[in-house]
């Protein structure tokens, strides 16, 4: 099983982007504790960060076929793109919608997601630990299916 890790405009600053609210892990130290957990859950991982909307739309489109599901923290996107949300729609590829921090105790511009009601599950506020959450999640959901 193959999933892919998305990631939206500045997470590529993770570690020194307002670690009040992010954290200071950085984007690769989330992305190696996933791979100890995708070797545990046998799953392939492959990992992306694009800041532009329509390029994130490009990978998205690009997994039609090749991966069976995909996290994605589209950062500010969340709250606003239609054209992500329509290109897993059209890639057919399941995804949970993930945040690093609790969007619904934030700014009310914050509170409000497109991408969660087509996603399969959301997880917000758990910080780093997030992302293997919800890998985990994605991965016994996408097993349950058969
Ligand atoms: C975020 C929350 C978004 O509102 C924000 O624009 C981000 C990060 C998070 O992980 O908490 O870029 O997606």
């Amino acid at each position: 099983m193959r999933i892919a890790v998305l990631n939206g405009p500045s997470l590529n600053l993770l570690g020194t982007r307002e670690p009040a609210i992010y954290g200071h892990e950085t984007l690769a130290d989330i992305e190696a504790r996933m791979r100890k957990v995708a070797t545990e859950l046998r799953v392939e991982l492959e990992f992306a960060q694009r800041s532009g909307e329509g390029e994130l739309v490009d990978v998205i489109l690009a997994l039609r076929g090749r991966a069976q599901g995909a996290l994605i923290n589209a950062g500010a996107y969340s709250h606003t793109s239609l054209a992500i949300r329509d290109a897993f729609a059209a890639a057919e590829v399941p995804f949970v919608e993930l945040h690093l921090s609790n969007i619904f105790a934030r700014e009310p511009e914050r509170r409000h997601t497109v991408l969660a009601s087509s996603a399969v599950g959301m997880l917000c506020g758990f910080g780093p630990i997030g992302y293997e959450l919800a890998l985990r999640g994605l991965v016994a959901k996408l097993g349950a299916r058969g």
